[in-house]
């Protein structure tokens, strides 16, 4: 998740993945609407959605960019790095613990070596959601 350039009080946010299909949509509904979707179609082009929450006692209002999954958006993240950028990485549908892809020491020394803040997420059972997005705007603020 990463912060593009403040637009007249409002944050934008990017949701962005290393793989099409990780949740970032779902993450978002969850965190927006506290809805979930099992049949969620693939997201084309940019979908965005916003939310109010207070931080250190301060309204902040989220407006959250979900893209689809295909770009190689680490690199070009940090090609472009403007030191206002938070990013933070998320391993999201920790429910299937029985078909974990990267475990927690793999994602927590690829976390390290990126310098990147990590957090295991899922959308589904809302664990560590708002925790994430939280943690991010808490970054940035
Ligand atoms: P693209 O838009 O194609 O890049 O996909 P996406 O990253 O937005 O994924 P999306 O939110 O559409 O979810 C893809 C599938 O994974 C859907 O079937 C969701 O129901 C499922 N899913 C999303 N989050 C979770 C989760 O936390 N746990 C489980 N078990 N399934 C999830
Ligand atoms: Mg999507």
């Amino acid at each position: 998740l990463g912060e593009s350039e403040s637009v007249q009080g409002l944050s934008p946010w990017l949701l962005h993945p290393f793989d099409p299909g990780v949740g970032k949509s779902n993450l978002l509904s969850r965190f927006t609407r506290n809805e979930f979707s099992l049949e969620s179609k693939s997201t084309i082009g940019v979908e965005f959605a916003t939310k109010s929450l207070t931080v250190d006692s301060k309204v902040i209002k989220a407006q959250i960019w979900d893209t689809a999954g295909q770009e190689r958006w680490l690199k070009e993240l940090r090609d472009h790095r403007d030191p206002s950028i938070v990013v933070m990485f998320v391993g999201n549908k920790s429910d299937l613990r029985h078909l974990v892809a990267v475990s927690t020491e793999d994602g927590k020394s690829f976390a390290e070596k990126e310098s990147l803040y990590l957090m295991e997420t899922s959308a589904l059972e809302s664990t560590n959601v708002d925790n994430a997005f939280v943690e991010v705007l808490t970054q940035i603020y």
